[in-house]
Formats: structure tokens, sequence, C-alpha cells
């Protein structure tokens, strides 16, 4: 068994509340905030509100939900994966969720891990801005474009692709000058080393942002490559870009494409009118 992380400034709220271990938290009743994640191999994985006295978190657990890789040929809990790479994000200054909690534990034939996050109060994720996004003035719009692009920019500068960049993975706050972003979600982050990589996280994001006009999309570009709105590069972003959607089927930018329900999971999306199954690291 690997020691429990606490992060210092929790323990003392924790301990409180009883919750200073991981039987405590594995057994602590709570409504899940979406549908738990099933699949990989009878596993779950399944996401919760904790509100303790000033202090909210998101308490994830999950159960034989393991992820191989060739440091872990039989597979790990993907919360490890995910803890390790918030430690990562901000050992490189990349604006990301913290920690307060990590712990793994092996019950009989069962592989159990928790994480627990500081809730991001106060935040709000960038799909909920962009639900509102025409009642909002160009001069905010155009902020909250410069701090997305100025992210993947921070991201890929400091060698990490997300894999999951989708708007609802990147929380926004107002601040005096412009906006803050911040990313959760981490379990599928890996290191960068293609220029394919990047383009997959700017398509995510792109993908699920249908409403941006064109004016909005090369500001974005302009501040993820820090050019000026109109630099030639832009085009050639751009052209990347819609050469990997349309080698992975994705129809034209429509509106009605944001309805498409969306999943997490590396981009194992059925989009309509698909024809050839998806093809891995296009
Ligand atoms: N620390 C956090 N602060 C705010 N919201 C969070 C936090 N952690 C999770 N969430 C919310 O819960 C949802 C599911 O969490 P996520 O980490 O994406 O789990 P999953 O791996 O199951 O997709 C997120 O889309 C987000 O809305
Ligand atoms: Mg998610």
């Amino acid at each position: 068994m690997t020691r429990d992380f606490i992060a210092a400034t929790d323990r003392p709220l924790l301990e409180a509340a009883g919750l200073a271990d991981f039987d405590a938290l594995w057994q602590r009743e709570l409504a899940a905030v979406e549908r738990p994640n099933t699949g990989r191999g009878g596993g779950w994985s399944s996401v919760c509100r904790l509100d303790l006295p000033g202090q909210e978190y998101f308490l994830k657990r999950q159960s034989n939900h393991l992820t191989r890789s060739f440091a872990h040929p039989f597979g790990e809990p993907t919360f490890a994966r995910e803890f390790r790479n918030i430690r990562r994000y901000a050992e490189r200054q990349v604006p990301a969720l913290c920690a307060a909690f990590f712990g793994m534990r092996k019950v009989a034939n069962e592989r159990r891990a928790i994480l627990l996050t500081r809730a991001l109060s106060g935040w709000r994720d960038l799909a909920g801005w962009l639900a509102d996004w025409p009642q909002y003035p160009p001069e905010t719009r155009a902020q909250l474009l410069d701090a997305c692009g100025l992210l993947a920019r921070r991201l890929h500068a400091a060698r990490l692709t997300h894999c999951c960049f989708y708007p609802h993975h990147i929380f926004v706050r107002a601040e005096e000058d412009g906006f803050a972003t911040c990313l959760i979600d981490l379990e599928k982050s890996r290191s960068l080393h293609l220029r394919r990589e990047r383009i997959r996280d700017l398509e995510q994001f792109l993908r699920y942002a249908p409403q941006l006009s064109e004016a909005e999309i090369n500001r974005f570009f302009a501040r993820y490559l820090n050019a000026p709105t109109n630099a030639p590069e832009i085009d050639r972003w751009r052209q990347w870009l819609a050469k990997r959607q349309q080698k992975k089927g994705v129809p034209p930018r429509t509106p009605s494409f944001v309805d498409v329900g969306h999943q997490d999971g590396d981009d194992q999306h059925q989009y309509p009118g698909q024809i050839e199954p998806e093809q891995k690291n296009g």
C-alpha cells in the first residue's frame, strides 16, 4: 500500500469532519453529480460533491477502474495517473485543480482509489459561458478567448497535452483585467511530443465551441501562437485542424453539433454521418 496523500491545508478540516482517512471517505454516502463511469473490466468511477464548513470538495471514488501502460502492464487506478498529473501541472505552473486527498487500497480482488479535490467555487466552466455566448459583449468574449488561448499556450509550452481539452474541463473566473483559467480532469493528460497532439487538444476545444465566429477562432489562435490575428501561421494551424477533423469525420461547424452528446475518453465519439471507424492518433 502506498501512503495516502493529505494536503496540509486541508488536513484540519478533514480531521474535524472525521474524513482524514481512506475508509471514512470511501464510506461517506453522497449523491453522485453525474452518472458513474462503468465499463473498464467491470469497474466503476463516480464523482460526488462533498461540502464541509467553509470548503467544498469533489470526491471521486473508483473500483477496478484501471488503465494499463508500459510502467503498469497490469493496470493502475486512473486516479493514480490523475494525481500524478495534478502534481506535474503544479510543478510546471499550468493552472489546474488542487488535490486534498489521494489514496489507493487493495481489498480482495478489488482495487479502490480515492481522489478528493478542492471545488472551484466561484469559477464557471467555459461550456457554461459558451451556452450564454451571444449575451456577452464582444469585449468579454475576446477576453475569454484570450484566456483560453493563453491557457492552451501554457499547457503546450510545459510539454503537456491534456487529451480532454473540452470547454467543460476549463474553468474560468473573472479577474480585474480579464479572466483566470484552471483545468480539471487530468486523468488522460500526458507528455507532449508531436504537433498532432497539440492539434488534438485545440480541435477538442473548438469542436464544442460552435458558438465562436471565424474572427473569434482566429483570436483564440492568435493568443495561442502569440501572433497578430492576421498572421499567416493562423491559417496554417487552421488548415491542420480542418485536416484532422476531415480525417476523423467531424462534420462542418453547425450550431446543432453542440447537441451531440459528448463523453470523456480520448475522442471515442460517433459523429453523425461518420462511416469509417476512428483511427487512433490521427
Ligand atoms: N475540483 C472541481 N471543481 C469544480 N468542479 C469539479 C471539480 N472536480 C470535478 N468537477 C465537476 O465534476 C465533473 C466530473 O469530474 P471529472 O474530473 O471530469 O470526472 P470524470 O473523469 O468522471 O469525467 C466535471 O466536469 C466538473 O463539472
Ligand atoms: Mg470529465
